[in-house]
């Protein structure tokens, strides 16, 4: 009988649950791979993107932050009615390219406090729209397919972010379900999760629960008259890193997830960065839901892959 005494980590050398597979490999999906992602609730797939598309959106990425002046905006983060402000700057970047500071790297008047390329969080949520690179790595045939092959018949994509985990400082993003973001009846949002640079255990990559998508939602967000709360649905308990499984990938790889998989990554206290650009995709056969907080307007339609 196999017993784990420390955290599992994926790795091409050990038998588990994760598979490998290059993107040569993944039009279709092999029946092996179908029941992983039915199994496990994941699907790994190394070299999912070319070296050259992925130094493409590093080299966009630092240029947006680079563009970017944080303005009246950003410095309200800091200000006293912290929670509805950071409400508003969150529900107004739903269509748009917006920098989201680490939550210390401005002070109270709005002056950065570390160099600007270390202070950003995140970018989001709507580069897949309105930037030509990232319209570009988000859109396509191979992703097209991917999508269908675990049952996104009408994929529309909500979001789009790049997730820095800045070298030192990056934080930890604790336990959840992205479905608890993107409520449809019946859930359907799925995550697609590329790598940029290498994640590893030190600069915080990702943790996953094999399976855990046949779990329950335990929580989801909710907009209303423009406030964000989370509500709870379930007190099923979230893994910790003692039972779940690492998730250490190379620059290129997707890492393709279940909208119901407890997932996690670690601070970064390493000297390098690790940054990753997402997408979440839902159905258009399902119901999305009006109090989700990212919602479309005529101005610009959600759109498929
Ligand atoms: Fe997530």
């Amino acid at each position: 009988m196999m017993s784990w005494t420390g955290p599992q980590v994926h790795d091409k050398t050990m038998s588990g649950p994760a598979i490998d597979v290059t993107a040569q490999q993944t039009m279709p999906l092999t029946p092996t791979q179908r029941a992983a992602w039915d199994r496990d609730g994941y699907l790994v797939l190394t070299a999912f993107k070319p070296a050259a598309e992925v130094a493409a959106a590093c080299a966009r990425a630092a240029e947006i932050v680079d563009a970017f002046v944080p303005d009246a905006g950003s410095s309200r983060f800091s200000t006293r009615d912290r929670g509805l402000v950071a409400d508003a700057a969150l529900l107004a970047s739903a269509d748009q390219v917006h920098c989201f500071f680490e939550e210390e790297a401005l002070d109270d008047a709005g002056r950065l406090r570390v160099p600007k390329a270390q202070s950003v969080n995140k970018i989001g949520h709507a580069l897949h729209e309105r930037d030509p690179i990232f319209d570009a790595f988000s859109h396509g045939p191979a992703l097209a397919a991917l999508a269908a092959e675990v049952g996104l018949t009408q994929p529309q994509v909500w979001q789009s972010q790049l997730i820095f985990k800045q070298p030192q400082i990056g934080g930890e993003v604790g336990w959840h379900q992205d479905a608890s973001f993107f409520v449809t009846d019946p859930i359907t949002v799925t995550t697609f999760w590329f790598a940029l640079e290498d994640a590893t255990l030190d600069n915080g990559c990702l943790w996953v629960q094999p399976g855990g998508h046949r779990g329950p939602l335990r929580e989801r967000y909710v907009c209303e008259q423009g406030r964000l709360r989370m509500q709870a649905l379930s007190d099923a308990p979230w893994p910790d890193t003692a039972t779940a499984l690492a998730l250490p990938v190379p620059a290129g790889t997707l890492v393709l997830f279940h909208g119901l998989l407890p997932h996690y990554s670690a601070a970064n206290r390493s000297p390098r960065s690790r940054l990753a650009y997402t997408l979440h995709v839902t159905d258009g056969r399902a119901t999305y839901a009006a109090t989700n907080w990212l919602q479309r307007t005529p101005a610009l339609p959600v759109r498929g892959l």
